[in-house]
Parts: C-alpha cells; structure tokens; sequence
C-alpha cells in the first residue's frame, strides 16, 4: 500500500464530515500522519461536478476519498471522477448512521445489504487501475457485532483495506468503541485493518495497537491536538510550538479562502485549557492570532 512503511504505529486521521478539509488533513499530515481521508463526499455531487465537492479533492495531498452512494454505477463514475482530481485512494463509506443518509441506502445502509456494497466494491476494484487501492469503512454492524459470513465477502471483493468504526449503527456515537470486537475482526481478515474509536492520547494509541490492527484512525481526539500524530500531547509542547501550530492552521485556512469563522471553530478546541477570560477574548477577536501572540509573549515574559 502506498501509505506502508517501516514506522509503526500508523496512524491516520479518520474521515469526519465538516472536520477532515484540506486545512486539517494537511496541518495532520505536518505532524506526522500516515494517511487521511476526505470527508465523505456525495457521489451524485462528484458527477454533478459541484465545484466545492471537487474543490475537497483536489487539494496537492495525497488523500484518500471517501464516497457515499448506493448505486454500482453512480460510485464508479464518481471515483473515476475523483481520480481525475487527484484522489489516492478511494473508500466507500458503509458506516454513516444518519437518517437522511441511511434512507437514500447509502452508509450504514450497506451494512444491511451486502450484496449491493460487494457489487459496488467488486465493480471499483475491477474498473479503477491497480495502482489505486479500494478500501471500505464500516461500523461492526447494524444493531450487534456480525464477525462471519458478511466479512469474508467484503475481503473477497478485492478491498485492500479495512476501516472499523468499533460502534454498531444502532449505537451511534454512545457507548464506548469495543476494541475486541476490532480485534477478532482484524484476526478474521487478510487485509489491512484500521481500528477507530475514541483514541484520544498517545496512551490511548499504544493501548489499542496491542490489538493486533495494522493502523489507527484518530478522529475526535485529533480536533485541536493534531500533534497527537507524532506521539507528543499538549503538555509536551513549548508554547511557541503551540503557537505556531495554530498559527499554521490560520494559514491554510486563509491559503483555502476560507473564512476566519473556520478557523474560530478549530480555535474553540485548540483553547480548550486556557481560562474563561482568554478564551471569550480569543473567540470574539477579530484577528485573534495577534492576540495570541501578544499572550505568548506575555506569557514567556513573565516565565522570565
Ligand atoms: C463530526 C464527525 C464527522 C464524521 N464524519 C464521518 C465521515 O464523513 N465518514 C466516516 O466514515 N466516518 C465519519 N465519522 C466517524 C469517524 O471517522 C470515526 O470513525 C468516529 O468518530 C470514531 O472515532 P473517534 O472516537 O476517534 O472520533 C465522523 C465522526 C465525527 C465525530
């Protein structure tokens, strides 16, 4: 895979919608991820060629793209598009539990209609070129962990990786990721697995590749920490090292022509520690990294 090499563990940001942009892939990438995902991305709007859709692809970095769809033809035709725009890899989304997506058959769906996802896998691994591995993300299934016949058919369709949300559908996001339940997947398949699920600190890394998983997806704990990729956590940084993370964020974000809103997003969880005060300021400021440089310096200042 293109992603493989001697470094172990590897570790991906995981595709989340509204959160993995090229902004957050790259800072990500910056600090030492192997590999990440686009949000997932509408097959019907990738063949539309709606220009934000495309504009998601087409960033420079190598990513893996994330499409949602329920037809074999509608998914191939939007992969092929989605080559075009640079995409890496493609991976089809099996996982997303949302009404409105599960309705139209697409997401978690495919967890109920195995047939139709290995028609659709089988079709984008016989059409797309060799050199561009289909994978699949899935949930460990609809309302109870399904470990047996559904999965050996997913493998055989060609998938050369396999990324498992440790949640039912049935469960959303509540609970907690069973990582057993990963586990016995990744002993069960010959393909790679990623195992996904509140990893939220090195620790959490370390714990959860005794699982025996090729990789590990970070999700919600990569949103304002994206240095947990190279194994550092916020304590372990020197404030300057902080600053310049954020401030390197500001500027993809600008770089992308997006608007200073996003990046307040990102800034509510990069401030998470600092005191009420400070953080009320940096969240109203209207240009809050002078801001936050200005409380670096007094910070460091009165370090001595
Ligand atoms: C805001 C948000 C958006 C998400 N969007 C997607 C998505 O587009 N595709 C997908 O496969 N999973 C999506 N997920 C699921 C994550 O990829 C991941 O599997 C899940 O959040 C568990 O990992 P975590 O605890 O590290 O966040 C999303 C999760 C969140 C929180």
């Amino acid at each position: 895979m293109w992603f493989l090499k001697a470094k172990k563990p590897l570790l991906g940001l995981a595709p989340m919608d509204g959160v993995s942009d090229y902004p957050m892939r790259q800072l990500c990438r910056e600090w030492g991820a192997d590999l990440t995902f686009t949000p997932f991305l509408s097959a019907d709007k990738i063949i539309q060629k709606e220009e934000a859709v495309l504009a998601e692809i087409r960033s420079g970095e190598p990513t893996i793209v994330q499409l949602f769809g329920s037809r074999v033809d509608q998914v191939f035709q939007a992969a092929e598009i989605a080559l075009e725009q640079g995409a890496r890899q493609i991976d089809l989304n099996m996982g997303c539990s949302a009404r409105h997506i599960v309705h139209k058959g697409c997401g978690a769906a495919l967890l109920g209609d195995i047939p139709q996802a290995c028609k659709i896998l089988e079709r984008l691994v016989a059409g797309l070129p060799s050199s561009v591995p289909v994978s699949a993300k899935i949930r460990l299934g609809l309302d109870r962990p399904t470990f047996t016949d559904f999965l050996d058919r997913l493998t055989q369709t060609g998938i050369r990786m396999l990324s498992v949300h440790g949640r039912t559908r049935a469960q959303g996001y509540s609970g907690q990721a069973d990582w057993e339940a990963i586990a016995r997947i990744k002993e069960r398949v010959n393909i790679i697995v990623f195992g996904s699920g509140d990893v939220r600190s090195p620790a959490d890394v370390q714990l959860r590749m005794t699982t025996g998983v090729d990789g590990i997806l970070i999700g919600r704990g990569a949103i304002g920490n994206p240095w947990i990729f190279s194994g550092l956590s916020e304590r372990d940084l020197i404030r300057q090292e902080w600053l310049s993370t954020l401030c390197r964020h500001r500027e993809l974000i600008q770089r992308e022509g997006q608007s200073i809103v996003l990046f307040r997003k990102y800034l509510s969880r990069y401030a998470a520690h600092l005191g009420a005060q400070d953080r009320g300021a940096l969240l109203t400021a209207e240009e809050p990294i002078s801001l936050l440089q200005t409380m670096v310096s007094g910070e460091l200042a009165r370090a001595g």
